[in-house]
């Protein structure tokens, strides 16, 4: 294998060698198979084998097909579309909902149509991959901020704006980070692009479901100075599949200018099926992300009276920085002999120093998982 620099080689690992995939192995202290406790994926409401999804997603199967055959403009836009873009575009109160086939294709067009090669992009040290990837397609000019640090993006902000007074900078944050579990002031955040007249984007990926009120996002009720929210169906809405929610006008920008959403195939409407069955789950039950974020900060209390430092955030995702790679890793190992899958995160996905355990905690993980957890980070 040729030697990457800065890369550490990940083999890829297959979590479900049983008969059902939907059962993850490990292997226990004897190299005895096991089955996995999940404290790792982003399912966090348990949509993904739910019942009311798996039926509307072969209901649609059934009757148009697995695939759309076409991108929007050519022969893929189906009712189902516009049904899901229509009530997406409802619940958050945002005048245009599009869908895009993965949330990383949906970063990338809402960072391309709100910049161009004159443009300041303003964003948080510890933004999404994809977004960066938009920032640099885009030829913009990219500055970041400390995690979460509100004067050192007024800082950026004024002094972009007295470089180029004419020019609207673009700040860009996560709302949930997927890797730190912890929240952006999004409040604060906007009073100050509203301050120094800058566009906003916000990648609600792991967020919507589950922060905010009633799950819809820590952006909800939130208009200007926000131009693009950015969700994804893969996580707390246990599918696939992404959105951009935005003003008609960015809407329509989108749908004229913008490759990722043209010239690709509209997402499959079985994923569509399931996103609004998904949709109407956590409308009619309000209180899942309250509940789920009030265990997930019970969980944290008790790992710091254990004498952990307290793990950052109020969300579902609980990340404990251990520091090294092996001290990350050997914790990871030590949780599987016992029947829980949690993954080591290491670098490049987080930074040098910083490699931890990052736990996900899910509307029904069992007690029994967290009381395995709990055994196994006592002895420290
Ligand atoms: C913050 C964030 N944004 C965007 C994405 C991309 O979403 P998708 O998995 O739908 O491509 C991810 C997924 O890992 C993410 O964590």
């Amino acid at each position: 294998m040729p030697n990457i620099p800065n890369f550490r080689i990940r083999k890829l690992r297959t979590w479900s060698p049983g008969k059902k995939s939907s059962e993850l192995i490990g292997v226990d202290e004897n190299n005895n198979q096991i089955k996995l406790i999940d404290l790792a994926s982003n399912d966090y409401l348990d949509l993904a084998r739910h019942p009311f999804l798996i039926e509307a997603a072969r209901q649609t199967l059934e009757a148009d097909g697995v695939g759309s055959g076409g991108s929007r403009f050519i022969t893929g836009s189906r009712n189902i579309h516009q049904k899901l873009e229509t009530k997406l575009a409802e619940w958050l109160n945002r005048e245009v909902v599009l869908l895009y086939p993965s949330g990383f294709q949906a970063n990338l067009a809402a960072v391309l149509a709100l910049t161009d090669r004159h443009t300041t992009v303003i964003c948080d040290r510890l933004i999404h991959h994809s977004l960066l990837v938009g920032v640099k397609a885009s030829g913009a000019k990219l500055i970041r901020f400390k995690h979460n640090n509100l004067s050192e993006l007024e800082a950026l902000l004024k002094k972009s704006k007295q470089i180029n007074p004419q020019k609207q900078p673009l700040v860009i944050t996560e709302s949930l980070f997927s890797m730190e579990g912890t929240t952006a002031p999004i409040t604060e955040i906007s009073k100050l692009c509203i301050k120094y007249d800058s566009k906003l984007l916000v990648d609600e990926a792991h967020a919507f479901g589950v922060m905010g009120p009633e799950g819809r996002g820590e952006s909800f009720g939130l208009q200007k100075p926000i131009s693009i929210i950015s969700g994804t169906f893969g996580k707390a809405f246990g599918g696939g599949g992404a959105f951009l929610a935005t003003d008609k006008l960015t809407g329509e920008n989108l749908i004229q200018n913008c490759g990722a959403f043209r010239y690709t195939t509209a997402l499959a409407p079985p994923l569509c099926a399931s996103a609004l069955a998904a949709l109407n789950l956590i409308e009619s039950n309000p209180s899942w992300g309250t509940e789920l974020r009030e265990k997930s900060i019970a969980i944290r209390d008790k790992l710091s009276q254990m004498g952990w430092q307290r793990p950052a955030g109020k969300g579902p995702i609980i990340s404990i920085i251990l520091g090294s790679d092996e001290l990350a890793l050997d914790y990871q190992k030590r949780l599987e002999k016992q029947g829980i899958l949690t993954v080591a995160i290491r670098p490049p996905t987080v930074p040098e120093g910083k490699s931890r355990l990052r736990l996900v905690i899910r509307r029904n993980t069992p007690l029994k998982a967290l009381e395995v957890l709990f055994k196994v980070l006592k002895n420290k």
